[in-house]
């Protein structure tokens, strides 16, 4: 999608669809610009609200045809919820839905009166977003990328809102190569696969990707990663991508982003039940997101140094897998033992965590699908937030405001160590029925230990169960845009 900036007024801007937001109206005047179009077509505005078609809820639309006193062939008014919540979040879902509604059409002009950067941003990123669908499958799709989208926004400084589209579309097209790569089906991606789009990725954006093999991890130690590659015949990898900043950086920072890559979890010898388990090619949307964040970073170039690490593998019940009551020496030398074979994340995600301190990271963002039981805390709806560190978190969790992806921080009490308890070993890799987001999460900061850091437990958003007004059924990218907005407000 070619996404551009106009200053042209709305009566003359050409394209397939013109979008505008409308509020949900309560006996109030219309606001100028829509009165301005509602005039232009005769009291079409009006009209739809009056009789009920249109109510200017959230997501809602209605469409004109061939509107009079438009150059543009059709109007598409969207809903923008109550006035006083239509934030950049909803500006930008709200986009989404525009482009999902009409999505036949090849171009779009999105009317935005005194856009500010951020709603440009927000408005970019939302239509790309909107865009994506996971077509690569299906042999007769007709699915059409969409041309060009025009923000038209009379009062406006083109300079700034056209740099800030081009932020949103670089983010959102990152996402969606997050969700290309993480709605692949677990036969046609594993480890090897994984790694591989990493590489060809790295290669476009002139990253550098290393991937250490089961030989290397092995040398090194990481016997907590490889316990749980053991039961598959598709051999682990970590796979890491480096950024670097042209110019000497102000601080000696570097932000080491560590991702859960499990493409496919049957849960090993604790096997899963038969149902949704088709879900868990999801598992390793971590790692996804962080190959996709550092897309996007390749392009926008932080300040900092950034490191991505993902540790990749397949958990299955192969003859040569881990037992429960396997105990396993971990890369940081402390041992584990393996109560369950489905808490299988957080036996990668240490040895990563550990590898990336030792590669000199001081600041550790994870992202992964952990547990079950942060789904039950915050639905399907918000991403929870755990850390070692009150102040980072509370960075992090404004970076995720502004950037549109719901987050909510849970506490990660030192009263939950003794839930981990082992009689034989230094920790268990499960807690117990009772706080189960809570005890993964304390797992991993065992290995943390007192370099900040943030664990995001993703399991419930990082992929949409069903379609959404502003987004397809499949993986969300989610938390592609918060990460970036870390690494670029450093
Ligand atoms: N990948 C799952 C977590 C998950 C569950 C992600 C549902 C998405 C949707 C993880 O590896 C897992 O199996 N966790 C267990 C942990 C338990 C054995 C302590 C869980 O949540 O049941
Ligand atoms: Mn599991
Ligand atoms: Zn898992």
């Amino acid at each position: 999608m070619r996404i551009s900036f106009s200053s042209a007024s709305i009566e003359t801007v050409e394209a397939d669809v013109l979008i505008a937001f409308a509020p949900e109206k309560k006996e109030q005047p219309l606001a100028a610009h829509l009165a301005g179009l509602n005039q232009a077509t005769g009291g079409w505005l009006d009209e739809i609200y009056a009789s009920g078609e249109f109510s200017g809820k959230a997501y809602e639309t209605a469409l004109l045809h061939r509107p009079q006193g438009l150059k543009a062939k059709r109007l598409l008014v969207v809903g923008a919820g109550p006035a006083d919540k239509f934030d950049d979040a909803l500006l930008s879902r709200a986009t989404g839905a525009a482009i999902r509604a009409a999505r036949k059409n090849a171009s779009f002009a999105l009317y935005l009166p005194d856009a500010t950067p951020e709603q440009g941003k927000a408005a970019a990123e939302g239509a790309v977003l909107g865009e994506w669908e996971p077509t690569r499958y299906r042999t007769k799709d007709e699915t059409k990328p969409i041309e060009a989208l025009i923000v038209v926004s009379p009062s406006s400084d083109g300079h700034a809102i056209e740099a800030a589209l081009e932020r949103g579309r670089i983010i959102a097209e990152s996402a969606n190569f997050t969700r290309d790569v993480a709605t692949e089906p677990p036969n046609v991606l594993g480890p090897q696969e994984l790694a591989q789009r990493a590489r060809d990725m790295a290669a476009e954006q002139g990253l550098q990707c290393e991937v250490l093999d089961q030989e290397q991890m092995r040398e090194i130690g990481m016997g907590s990663l490889l316990a749980v590659a053991a039961g598959s015949v598709r051999p682990p990898a970590l796979i890491i991508l480096r950024y670097r900043p042209a110019n000497e950086p102000a601080s000696q920072d570097h932000l080491g982003l560590v991702g859960k890559g499990v493409t496919f979890d049957t849960g090993g010898i604790s096997i899963k039940s038969a149902e949704n388990m088709d879900k868990m090619k999801y598992d390793m949307c971590g790692g996804a997101a962080m190959i996709g964040t550092m897309r996007a970073l390749a392009q926008l170039k932080p300040r900092i140094p950034v490191t991505a690490f993902i540790p990749t593998v397949e958990n299955m019940p192969g003859g040569a897998a881990m037992r429960p009551g396997d105990i396993v020496t971990s890369l940081s030398g402390k041992t584990v033992e393996v109560l369950n074979t489905d808490a299988e994340g957080r036996l990668i995600l240490n040895d990563a965590i550990t590898y990336a301190k030792r590669q000199g990271c001081t600041h550790l963002v994870d992202a992964a699908t952990l547990t079950g039981a942060c789904v039950v805390a915050l639905g399907h709806i918000y991403t929870g937030v755990f850390s070692n560190n009150s102040t980072f978190e509370d960075r992090f969790l404004s970076f995720a405001k502004t950037a549109g992806e719901k987050m909510w921080p849970f506490p990660v009490d030192d009263e939950f160590r003794e839930l981990l308890k082992s009689p034989f070993a230094d920790i268990a890799n499960i807690g117990g029925r009772w706080g189960g987001a809570i005890t993964a999460a304390y797992f991993l900061k065992e290995f943390a230990e007192d370099t900040p850091w943030i664990h995001l437990d993703i399991a419930g958003t990082a992929s949409y169960d069903d379609g959404k007004p502003w987004a397809a059924k499949g993986a969300s990218g989610i938390p592609v845009r918060t990460l970036v907005e870390l690494a670029m407000s450093w």
